[in-house]
């Protein structure tokens, strides 16, 4: 089969040290989650769903894991609250919709996708994007939804040092608070139509009302179906300065470079402007999957070109 009528499906679950990781137990934790996201994706697109459906679903389903940084495992902000962020961009016509400092929302993607879909604007935030989601409809969950021990724990220890920390810190905390990741998912129909999502609840302590790079187009994600789709994780702020999805699709608009290519060579640029510290996943309009970091991990999966499924740190 051609690629023009293939599926690719990449999701990731956060980068950094991963420094707990230390035994197959965990790490099975990690990849049999990614492992079932990417099938539940492939369901999606193999019943006829487009990419923009497959990229909100199995963000959806990371946001439900509460291992990962996002809806209901989302790390606490220097009030012991949680803000999240999320965005959803359609590489069709490059529509987008993106929510930040929400709360009491448990699958800020879909609020992002009702942003895209149901109002004139891009970006809601705050009380403006919770009253949005009344007007939808949308269920608001109690604050205890989000509150497990461990998050609790990380924002002790993050205070302790006065510190703010990637949700996977490469820094000498060693604990089960390191085991949480930003999610992110990308996606090439059948059709050849580019998708992308990515949400999360930040870095642990940040400030109150600080908004990371993951519902910022262009910085945390991207999709432009003449050049790819892009989902980044890590430090928010390295990718908003270096702007890096949108420079990963300029590589391939602007350089003729395929995906694999252009994510090599978004994050050397990352690296070399701003020591930039996270990953991205990337695919592009051929279907190709590529998944790079200068962290010293990244959690991802992939299905390319409609084959099998791969997960790894
Ligand atoms: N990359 C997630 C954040 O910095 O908020």
């Amino acid at each position: 089969m051609s690629s023009s009528g293939t599926y690719s499906l990449m999701v990731h679950g956060g980068a950094g040290a991963l420094d707990n990781v230390k035994d197959d137990k965990t790490a099975f934790r990690y990849l049999d989650s990614i492992r079932t996201v990417l099938e539940h994706g492939r369901q999606v697109m193999e019943l006829g769903g487009s990419a923009l459906q497959a990229v909100e679903a199995c963000a959806m389903l990371l946001e439900d894991d509460p291992v990962f940084n996002a809806g209901c495992g989302s790390v606490l902000n220097e009030n012991g609250k949680v803000e999240l962020d999320a965005a959803i961009m359609d590489g069709r016509d490059l529509a987008a919709g993106a929510v930040a400092a929400v709360d009491n929302i448990a699958n800020p993607v879909q609020l992002a996708r009702l942003v895209m879909t149901e109002s004139e604007h891009v970006m809601l935030i705050a009380e403006g994007a919770m009253r949005f989601a009344d007007h939808c409809g949308m269920e608001r969950v109690p604050e205890d939804y989000f509150y497990t021990p461990d998050r609790v724990e990380q924002l002790r220890m993050a205070r302790l040092r006065h510190k703010v920390m990637l949700d996977h810190d490469d820094s000498e905390i060693d604990s089960e608070d390191q085991k949480y990741g930003t999610i992110g998912a990308v996606a090439r129909d059948s059709q050849g139509n580019l998708a992308a999502a990515t949400s999360t609840g930040g870095i642990v302590n940040k400030r109150m009302g600080r908004v990371g790079d993951s519902p910022i187009v262009g910085a945390g994600v991207y999709a432009d179906n003449e050049t790819c789709a892009v989902s980044a994780t890590g430090f928010g702020e390295d990718f908003m300065r270096s702007v890096i999805a949108k420079t990963i699709s300029d590589f391939m608009l602007m350089q003729g470079m395929d995906g694999i290519k252009a994510s090599a060579a978004g994050i050397e640029y990352f690296k070399r402007k701003v020591n930039g510290r996270g990953g991205v996943i990337v695919i592009d309009n051929a279907g190709n999957c590529a998944g790079d970091f200068t962290t010293k991990k990244m959690i991802h999966g992939w299905i390319e070109k409609g084959g099998q499924a791969y997960c790894r740190f």
